[in-house]
Formats: C-alpha cells, sequence, structure tokens
C-alpha cells in the first residue's frame, strides 16, 4: 500500500482502521478458508461430473443409412456413452427460420448395450423415421432426456426415375484417422450432389477395437448425419478374435456391424443388414455379403431380379470375381454370382478387397464383348492407404488398372446413360468412363 505514506494523517488514521477492518474480515475469511476451498472444490467437482455425465450423454457417432424405401423413410443411428432412459428422435420438414421445430415429429429409438473390447457399455439407438414426403428436405435431431444433437438436414428421394448420383469407396481400412480422411472430405466438397455414399467393405481393419470405429466416423464426422450410406461388409467385419487379438473364428459377423448401422433386411434370413436390395429414384441396387451364405444369396438374387422393373441394376459385393492383386482368385463370389449377373446383365459391379484399382471390360462369362452388348462392367477400388501388388492374372480383361492411389467414384445416372469416374485425392480423374442403354 504505497500510496498511504503520502496520504493526509486523517486519510492514514481512516485507512488504518478500514484496514484493522478488513484485516478482521480477512481473518474471519483465513479461518474459514478450509471450509469454503472445501466448498467450492465439492461444487467444481459435481460442475465437473455434471458436464461429464452431459458429455457423456451427447449422441455420437449418428449415421443415416438408406432404407428400402428412401422417398419416403430412413433410418438414424447413433450412440451415447451413458445411458439415455428415453431415446428419441425428432423430425420436421426444414423452413428457413427456426419455426420447423414447432412441428417436430417425435420417434421413440431403439436401444441396446453395445459391450466395448475394454469391457465398458455404450449404448446404440436407432430410428426409423417413416411416412416422408418424396423429394423434401427435412430438420432431425437425436438424443433424449432433454439432452440433443444439433439439428441435421437431409433430403429425400424422389419416387419417380429421376438423375442422381452418387460416391463409392472402396476399403477405408488402413489410415483411416490419417489418410482416408482426405479421401472422404475431398470427395465430399468436390461432389455434394451425391446423394448417398456406398462401401463395399472393409470400412475397418480389425472392428473388434472400438478406438478404430472411432476413427472411421472421425474421419466423415458430421457427413454422414446428413449424407446417407449403404455398405456391405468384407472379410474384415467377419471373425472373433481371442483377448490376445488372434483370430478364432473368420464365420461370424462381428458383434459391432448391426448396433452401429441400420441397414435394410430384405435379404435372406440370417444376413439381414449385410444383404439387401433397394431401388434409388429407378436404380436397382444388390448389396451382397461376399462372406457367407453365397449360393442361397445367389437364389434370392436370381429370384429379385426375375421381377426387376428397373433399367439400370448395380450390385456390390467385396469379394472382386476377378482379382487383380496378389495370388488371389476369388472362385466363391466367381462361381456364386456369375450366372445370375449374366442372366441379368447387371450393369455395374462395385467390389474392394484387392487394395488395388481395376476396372472391366465389358464382360459375359468371364470373357469381353462389345462394349455396347449386354454385359457387366467390374470395377474394384481402395480409398485407404494399404495397397497391393498387382496380379495380372485377369488383366486381360481389364482396361484400367493400378495400385498405389487412393480413390473415390462418382457414379451418375440419367436416363439411359451411366457415368462413372474415379478421382484421387489431389482432385486428378483417374479412370472414367460411361455405359448406355
Ligand atoms: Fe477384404
Ligand atoms: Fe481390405
Amino acid at each position: 500500500m504505497q500510496h498511504d505514506l503520502f496520504a493526509p494523517l486523517w486519510l492514514q488514521y481512516k485507512i488504518q482502521n478500514m484496514t484493522s477492518f478488513k484485516m478482521k474480515i480477512q481473518k474471519k475469511i483465513y479461518l474459514r478458508l478450509p471450509v469454503c476451498v472445501s466448498l467450492l472444490s465439492l461444487l467444481l467437482s459435481g460442475v465437473e461430473a455434471a458436464q461429464k455425465t452431459n458429455s457423456d450423454k451427447i449422441p455420437d457417432r449418428i449415421i443415416l443409412n438408406l432404407t428400402t424405401q428412401p422417398s419416403t423413410s430412413i433410418a438414424v443411428t447413433w450412440r451415447t456413452i451413458v445411458e439415455t432412459i428415453n431415446p428419441s428422435a425428432q423430425i420436421s420438414e426444414t423452413s428457413e427460420w427456426i419455426e420447423f421445430t414447432s412441428s417436430a415429429k417425435h420417434f421413440q429409438a431403439n436401444k441396446e448395450r453395445l459391450v466395448l473390447d475394454n469391457g465398458k457399455s455404450v449404448y446404440q439407438y436407432s430410428v426409423i423415421f417413416n411416412g416422408l414426403q418424396p423429394n423434401t428436405k427435412y430438420c432431425y435431431r437425436v438424443g433424449g432426456d432433454s439432452i440433443w444433437s444439433e439439428w441435421n438436414q437431409f433430403g429425400t428421394a424422389e419416387n419417380k426415375t429421376a438423375p442422381f448420383a452418387f460416391l463409392y469407396f472402396g476399403d477405408a481400412q488402413h489410415g483411416l484417422k490419417t489418410f482416408y480422411p482426405r479421401i472422404a472430405r475431398e470427395a465430399n466438397r468436390k461432389h455434394p450432389e451425391a446423394k448417398f455414399w456406398l462401401f463395399s467393405g472393409d470400412l475397418i481393419d480389425r472392428p473388434q477395437y472400438d478406438s478404430l470405429w472411432y476413427e472411421f466416423f472421425y474421419a466423415s464426422n458430421f457427413i454422414h448425419s446428413y449424407v446417407p450410406s449403404v455398405m456391405v461388409p468384407g472379410n474384415h467385419e467377419y471373425g472373433k478374435e481371442d483377448s490376445s487379438g488372434e483370430k478364432i473364428s473368420s464365420e461370424m459377423l462381428i458383434d459391432s456391424w448391426k448396433p452401429h448401422f441400420t441397414l435394410p433386411e430384405n435379404g435372406i434370413m440370417g444376413l439381414e443388414e449385410t444383404s439387401y436390395s433397394f431401388v434409388y429414384q429407378g436404380v436397382r441396387f444388390v448389396m451382397l455379403n461376399g462372406n457367407e451364405k453365397l449360393q442361397e444369396q445367389a437364389k434370392w438374387l436370381d429370384s429379385v431380379l426375375s421381377k426387376k422393373s428397373e433399367q439400370w441394376v448395380i450390385a456390390t459385393v467385396h469379394q472382386p470375381l476377378y482379382s487383380m492383386s496378389k495370388t488371389r482368385d476369388q472362385r466363391k463370389t466367381r462361381d456364386a454370382f456369375l450366372e445370375v449377373f449374366d442372366k441379368y446383365s447387371i450393369d455395374l459391379v462395385l467390389q474392394g478387397h484387392d487394395h488395388v484399382y481395376a476396372r472391366s471390360a465389358t464382360l459375359v462369362n468371364g470373357a469381353k464383348v462389345n462394349a455396347t452388348a449386354k454385359g457387366t462392367v467390374y470395377v474394384t477400388s481402395n480409398s485407404g492407404s494399404d495397397s497391393y501388388r498387382i496380379n495380372p492374372l485377369y488383366s486381360n480383361l481389364m482396361d484400367k488398372f493400378g495400385t498405389d492411389v487412393q480413390l473415390y467414384q462418382v457414379v451418375s445416372i440419367n436416363g439411359r446413360k451411366l457415368s462413372f469416374s474415379a478421382y484421387t485425392a489431389t482432385g486428378a480423374v483417374y479412370d472414367t468412363f460411361e455405359l448406355i442403354k
């Protein structure tokens, strides 16, 4: 208190008195300090605990999936760490101002507990919004117990044949948090018009580990909350490991696949959410599980396609019918599906697994045909950071192939024309072709 030395006597007296009064106060405070500190720390720890509890209740890993009726419904899945007692979702046609919230419809969510590799539990929720209007923009949010996500926007499909584009990604699998994000984000930045993303399997190298699922969702972050996805499992989404990480069975779909997605269940019994079919604006998609029940799926596929009325058919299966890497030759998928693909002249087959790029000429029964003839084009691609060496076994069937390149693909369908382009992470066109009916 340096200024006291230069103050007049009367003022110094006043200050002294004030100081002694302040000292009394200070003494009281000092005496009560331990109590105050305890109360304060209790209060702060309470706030911290409440914040932690609330943050653990905030919906995470929000992802839209297409349903079998993409013009009138859509599925959403999310997770929380702490259980939401009354999980739900709200949806409304969007509006320019925020009044859309007042007309939001309420949907009760399904809930399931998922035990992670570290023994801890998380909670996964899903809702299928139905009764929606075609070609309409909606806002939705998910959560419950007074804790909600942001409002996300998406658009429903048209209920008739109409031009559209979608993105196709091969194995993300490696470099999920290092190298895959640039491909996913470049694709989204360059092609916001894409109506959905399609993954041909091996999304995650070892999906037993929740940290890798975290990385997959981290890569595309909120994009999954407004661009719907469809996916099939690869061999890496199959298998059980023991506590040392050794694979003890390759026969079973990983436990974490179904909790993370809400995919169609209209395929064969036992392969719900892994083998299914849907029509998007006049194009028939068949999503096949290349890991099990191949003959049964082939029969189902035959029956689905025998009734089809769509002009275009696009199939997805992880294991390619004509392998172009390592010493592979995926006879199982070829033996099972080739006959049906040829019978109905499926236009395009989107595959993964080989960690290379390979695009065939138009093929029938393993042989090239005239590009204008009926037949099938097979594509294998890779979006992750692990690449394999080319195996030239079927190179005579390919119009384009290569390795050591991360890619995403844009497929556009407009009437009698299908346009396909593969892009690198730097934005260059790596391959392009058209199919004309
Ligand atoms: Fe694979
Ligand atoms: Fe793979």
